[in-house]
Order: structure tokens, then sequence, then C-alpha cells
């Protein structure tokens, strides 16, 4: 099943965000998954997933940093851009880094236009609730599609203290309710919400008419996301506790170079199959040119 065809019926063209809060109305879950390169943006938008996120974990599972906060603008739009050359259907979803949105208005706007302009995004995403609820307003005033991202926002590890689970007393659970509120109210097509426990995500769920996507926030989210490269089992430095694993390719990937590096010393590798061959009387002629 294609994406475009599960929600357009058979005309061949984008997914929208009105298309993705239908599917909240009509109970239909939204899977989205994250990707960072052409080839992997291609598999994953064939498979029919709606939402691309061009996620900032890319500074963790692609760059080799040990958290977001690294990440610029440049290397995101460096990312979207390859996304977006490989995306035909999907809605994909630039993620503002640390700081880009938090300086002023001014280079706010400036730093989300470019991800539609210059990356191919069609939205984009932002950390906080209440806080940058104003910020997300004036960027859906400009006609650019926001997800919100509240919870565990890692950009903001260390004000949170680690990566851990949020919502869990009455006032930081009602905090984050409001969050959501306030993203909902700014604008927001919808908002992803991690790592909270299953009930808080379901109330915020059935209290907003905006779908939410959950990540390490249960079953009761509107929809479901995952970074690429824990699902496939690619990044294997740490494995959070809400991932599952539907491959394991790294060990495929290493074993696969374990192969060639085996095969180039031992001379298997090439064969005729992989070289190029020569009339014989021509190489006959160089070699007996060359013994001259
Ligand atoms: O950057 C990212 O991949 C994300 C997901 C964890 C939602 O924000």
């Amino acid at each position: 099943m294609s994406g475009c065809c599960v929600l357009t019926g058979a005309i061949p063209m984008r997914i929208n965000i009105h298309q993705i809060k239908e599917m909240k109305q009509r109970g239909e879950k939204i899977p989205m998954l994250t990707a960072y390169d052409y080839p992997t943006a291609k598999l994953v938008d064939e498979a029919g997933v709606p939402l691309i996120l061009v996620g900032d974990t890319l500074g963790q599972v692609v760059l080799g940093y040990n958290s977001t906060i690294p990440v610029t603008m440049e290397d995101m739009i460096h990312h979207i851009k390859a996304v977006s050359r490989a995306v035909k259907n999907a809605i994909i979803i630039g993620d503002m880094p640390f700081m880009s949105y938090q300086i002023g208005t001014k280079q706010t706007l400036a730093n989300a236009a470019r991800f539609l302009q210059e990356g191919g995004a069609q939205a984009i995403k932002l950390e906080g609730g209440v806080t940058v609820a104003c910020t997300v307003r004036r960027i859906v005033d400009c006609g650019i599609p926001v997800m919100g991202h509240i919870g565990l926002t890692a950009q903001s590890i260390h004000q949170l203290g680690g990566f851990k689970a949020q919502g869990k007393t009455p006032e930081t659970a009602q905090k984050l309710i409001d969050d959501a509120v306030a993203l909902e109210q700014a604008g927001a097509f919808a908002v992803v919400l991690e790592t909270m426990p299953t009930g808080l995500s379901q109330l915020i769920s059935q209290k907003l008419a905006i779908p939410t996507i959950g990540i390490g926030a249960g079953a009761g989210c509107d929809g479901q996301v995952l970074v690429i490269s824990d699902m496939l089992g690619l990044f294997t430095d740490f494995v959070p506790k809400h991932v599952k694993q539907y491959a394991h390719i790294a060990n495929i990937m290493s074993s696969a170079v374990s192969q060639y590096v085996q095969e180039v010393k031992s001379g298997a590798f090439p064969t005729s199959k992989e070289s190029v061959s020569m009339d014989e009387t021509i190489l006959a002629e160089i070699e007996r040119r060359n013994s001259e």
C-alpha cells in the first residue's frame, strides 16, 4: 500500500496536513519515521509512511555526537535536501535545531523558511509548549505547518537533568497538558509526545483535536514515531526502552564487511564477474610492446 494511494485514492499527489488530521478523525493510526539520507527516505516513502521527520537525532545516529545540541542549521538543511530528493508522497518535516528558533522572531522565521525554500521540506518541528506557542503562531501565520514536540525534549536535556520520563507528578503532568493545548491553540498541526506515561499521553490525545504522535508514550497516541536507525537495529550505541527493533541491520552490515575483508585478503574478490575483460589479441600486443 503506497502512502499516496491510501490517502488520496488514485491521484498521485503529496499527502498534506489536513489528511493527517483526518486520519485522527477516522481513528486511523499515523505512522511516522525519521530519515536522514536519500536511499533510506526513498524506502520509507515507498513503504507508505505519511510523515517523514528529518530529526535532529541525526546528530547522534548519523554524525556521532552524544546529543542533539551540536546540530546546526547547515547540518539539517544538508540532510533535508537529500531526503527531499527521494520523497514523493510523504510530508517531510524538518526539525529545527537547538537555538535556531529562540533568539528572535526574525531569525526564527528565516530559519523555518530555509527548511522549505532550500531544503524542500513541507513542515517544521520544534520543541517546547507554552513557551514557544507565540513562535509557533508566527510561523504558522507565514504559511509554514508546524509540528510541536513536548515531554522529553532532547534539546533541553541539561535543564531536564537527563533522559528520563516526564509528567509523572500531578504538577508536571498538568504542565504537559497545558503545553499540548497551547500548541494546538497556536496552530500546530500535530504534536509529538515523548517519553511520558501512557495514561497521560492518552488523556492529551483525547483532549486535542490535532493528532498526537508518540515516542515512548504508549499506545494511546494517534500515531507513533521511531528513529529509523533504532528500529532497524542500525544504531546500537544504546537502545532506548521504547524502541522495538524490527531488524538487526548492524549485524548484517558487520558480517558483510567482515566477509569482504576476508575475500579481499584471500583474493576471492573480485572474480571475473566483477571485472572488465579485454580482447586477448590486444592484450598480447600491449604485452609484446612493453616487453621490448
Ligand atoms: O529528532 C528526532 O528524531 C525526534 C524524534 C525523537 C521525535 O525529534
